[in-house]
């Protein structure tokens, strides 16, 4: 039983629920809650803001909490990697304190238009502001099943690519993104947001192309509103590190990186807990996660194939050896909103109409699993579907 539900209060609270929204967020299983109600409970220093004992051993337990986050992305170090609110501040923070300075001579900023809007819109915002210095947004395009089209990413490319924003696992479409597989060039920096790969896959951040990272911690059984920004040492001396801010915790200086994104009081509790995700996670086995999900999103893919009228979004379940147990699709001549609204009246949860995304999809629906679904819930799901398409 890979990481049975018996581990999360709020799934064991309602027995017969089949979450599948998983992808929004993730309930927290009992090691996450148990030490944020420790942290709590404890001595409530302020984590870098006074020399006494609670102010000392609460920055003690925020460092042990980077460290074990940072070998839990893959980082060199810890001090690679800093919290934030979630990956949405994560990038807006990338694009606001790192990519200015990386701009400063210009150039092109490529993304994807079919990306989460929290990945893309820093980015649009920072070269509209810098237009007057040479700065352009470049879109690149993925395919009908959401993988980026090698081609017109190799046409979105120039010597004038200065950063490559990228998600590694996209929110709709479940696909993975494959950094080797595209041309880029040595000079140009990526930023990958890894909001839906963190906890379904292994990370593997120093020996990746992405210098520059995100992640959601409320998607890997974190607490809600936690999240790191992830930092690779050679990039920091271009983040712009506002001293006098930084002077509020001068007992806490460890990197750029920390002094720019972690200003003021920080959040040591959710921090803790997040690193103990990280370790729940490990503890099961991030590997043994992602083989669970692929067997998971492979029933459904054929038990979907059975149910007429239903098609699914993304490319086939063996194309990729790990699938992300993200999967979208729509049921003939239904809308999103109808087909979530039949489920959840089955007791089973996923999302539809807004995707994050520009423009709505309100004929998708997506179901995302993890590692407390089994076949049942899949099961569950496909007769559920099996009675939304035949209201049609
Ligand atoms: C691909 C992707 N990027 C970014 C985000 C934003 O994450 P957060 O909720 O941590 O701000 C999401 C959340 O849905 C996402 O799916």
């Amino acid at each position: 039983m890979l990481g049975s539900r018996r581990n999360f209060p709020a799934l064991t609270a309602e027995p017969d629920l089949v979450y599948l929204d998983s992808a929004s967020g993730t309930p927290c299983p009992e090691p996450v809650i148990a030490q944020l109600t420790a942290e709590l409970r404890g001595p409530a220093g302020n984590p870098g803001r006074g020399g006494h004992p609670w102010a000392r051993g609460a920055l003690r337990r925020f460092e042990d909490a980077r460290a074990a986050v940072a070998a839990f992305l893959g980082a060199s170090f810890p001090d690679e990697v800093a919290f934030t609110r979630g990956a949405t501040g994560a990038m807006a923070f990338l694009a606001d304190r790192w990519g200015p300075a990386a701009l400063e001579d210009g150039g092109d900023i490529l993304y994807c238009p079919g990306d989460h809007l929290s990945t893309v819109r820093p980015w649009l915002r920072l070269a509209e502001r810098l237009r007057h210095q040479g700065v352009r947004a470049v879109a690149y395009r993925r395919d009908r099943l959401g993988r980026i089209d090698p081609d017109d990413f190799a046409r979105a490319l120039s010597d004038r690519t200065k950063v490559v924003v990228a998600t590694d696992v996209h929110n709709l479409h479940g696909t993975r993104t494959d950094l080797d597989a595209l041309a880029i060039p040595p000079g140009a920096t990526v930023c990958l947001d890894c909001s839906q790969s963190a906890g379904r896959m292994p990370l593997r951040l120093a020996g990746s192309r992405a210098e520059l990272a995100v992640v959601s911690g409320h998607k890997m059984f974190g607490p809600p509103g936690t999240g790191t920004v992830y930092v690779r040492r050679g990039q920091h001396r271009r983040i712009a590190v506002d001293r006098a801010a930084a002077r509020s915790g001068p007992a806490r200086h460890v990197s750029p990186l920390t002094d720019a994104a972690e200003e003021g009081s920080l959040d040591g509790a959710g921090a803790a807990a997040l690193a103990s995700a990280a370790a729940f996670i490990d503890r099961i086995g991030v590997d043994l996660v992602g083989g669970h999900l692929t067997q998971l999103a492979a029933r459904f893919a054929e038990g979907a194939a059975r149910v007429g009228g239903v098609t699914l979004l993304g490319p086939p379940v063996g194309e990729s050896r790990s699938h992300s147990g993200i999967a979208a699709f729509t049921v003939d001549g239904q809308a999103g909103a109808d087909v979530a609204f039949t489920l959840e009246r089955r007791g089973i949860y996923v999302r539809a109409g807004d995707h994050c995304l520009e423009g709505r999809r309100d004929d998708v629906v997506r179901a995302s699993f993890h590692l407390y679904n089994d076949e049942t819930d899949v099961d569950r799901l496909l007769q559920g579907l099996a009675a939304a398409a035949e209201r049609d």
